[in-house]
């Protein structure tokens, strides 16, 4: 941590870093903007499910009434009810409610944010969602990485032919995705009961002759060797792992894989176990942290209270916390070369916090500290009033 300290910034990249004095002498004419408080890289949310219609108010009212995550997806409400709306609603309502959620996910101090597809399960609204995170990638801020997430469940119409869901999502959903351009990386729900590690080689194994990178939700709630596959098959992350086994945790601390960990969705699922974060990290695991922003198991719109969980239910030091949405989130992404350290050379994504003490921002729990935005050397516009994040109110 420097104090006193200043960046140089020349146009979208940082230039210089170091002790205010020095760089006012070195670069005189430079124009300047006083930051008040403690300025951080800007924080980088490496796993959400951004683009989609309503809240699941009811499935949070039954599991609060003790029905489990699983037992509500059974019964067709879950993932599949986020399924359903999704079909229904047009490209352009998803993108005005995907805007709003991405400019409150800003003023958190978000300057990246990885979309992932998966409410869709057809061809047709699989590439209507990825096109919604097209047109946020083409505003200007947040930066937007998309994934595609075909297999996130199998739909109701291919219930008794799993099989034939899996040569959809191969032969004619990833070579779309690809044709159009549209994803960086090829994501899939592996565990038991949803899709298994055999189903899971074989849409990854597709998505990377398609030149996807490979992403993987596994051992969420039970271990199905999930972590050990991703890492055989060079995913750059395996996200979730509350569930993770010995060997996996192994595999993940000999690798580069990344380990995405998403505290907020345990919590608000109302389970007790949480991935084993210190077991990771003693294994040399290169640990992040996201927020899996969705309907349904995660309506977190802030890095700075998922760091607050990791500090207090994961046990990750407040500098793990925040090494996990910056540099390691970047990896998970393959951004890391330029995203997430205030360095020479780096993408100019900045976040101000009027704190006095940096840990802060891993502390006050339901508060936004964050006053000030930049992404690619441009400050972003201040919200102007309360956020919207539910379907539009009418009058
Ligand atoms: O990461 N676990 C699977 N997928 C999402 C949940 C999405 C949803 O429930 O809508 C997750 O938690
Ligand atoms: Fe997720």
């Amino acid at each position: 941590m420097l104090r006193n300290a200043a960046v140089l910034v020349a146009g979208a990249r940082i230039v210089a870093v170091g002790p205010y004095n020095d760089l006012r002498a070195a670069h005189p004419d430079a124009a300047e903007l006083p930051v008040r408080g403690v300025l951080f890289p800007g924080f980088i949310d490496c796993h959400t499910h951004a683009v989609f219609g309503a809240p699941r108010l009811d499935d949070h009212e039954r599991r609060a009434l003790g029905e489990s995550y699983q037992t509500i997806a059974a019964a067709g409400g879950g993932i599949l009810e986020s399924v359903r709306d999704v079909r229904a609603r047009g490209e352009d309502q998803l993108a005005g409610l995907a805007r709003a959620r991405l400019d409150a996910l800003r003023a958190h101090g978000t300057t990246t944010v990885e979309i992932k597809s998966g409410y869709g399960l057809d061809l047709e609204t699989e590439l209507k969602q990825l096109r919604v995170a097209r047109r946020m990638a083409a505003d200007a801020s947040p930066a937007v990485i998309a994934t595609f997430l075909g297999a996130h469940e199998v739909p109701p119409e291919y219930r008794d032919r799993r099989a034939a869901y899996v040569r959809l999502v191969c032969d004619e959903m990833l070579p779309a995705v690809a044709r159009e351009g549209l994803a960086r990386f090829c994501d899939i729900f592996c565990e038991p009961g949803v899709f298994s590690p055999v189903e899971t080689r074989t849409i990854l194994v597709a998505a990377r002759r398609h030149g996807l990178g490979l992403k993987l939700h596994a051992d969420e709630l039970d271990a199905s060797g999930g972590a050990e596959l991703g890492v055989a098959l060079g995913a750059a992350s395996v996200d979730h792992l509350a569930g993770v086994s010995d060997a996996g945790i192994r595999a993940l601390g000999d690798s580069d894989t990344v380990a995405v960990l998403l505290p907020a969705t345990m919590s608000f699922l109302g389970r007790s176990r949480q991935a084993p974060a210190r077991r990771l990290i003693e294994a040399g695991a290169v640990v992040a942290l996201a927020s899996d922003f969705n309907p349904g198991s995660s309506p977190t719109v802030g890095l700075p209270g998922v760091m607050a969980l990791a500090v207090s239910q994961l046990g990750m030091r407040h500098a793990e916390a925040l090494t996990a949405v910056t540099v390691n989130a970047a990896a998970a992404l393959g951004l890391a070369e330029d995203h997430g350290q205030i360095a020479p050379g780096m993408i100019a994504d900045l976040v101000a916090a009027e704190v006095s003490d940096w840990r802060e921002v891993a502390y006050w729990v339901g508060a936004n500290v964050v006053t000030a935005v930049w992404t690619a050397g441009s400050a972003c516009p201040r919200l102007s009033g309360p956020i919207s994040l539910g379907l539009n109110v009418q009058a």
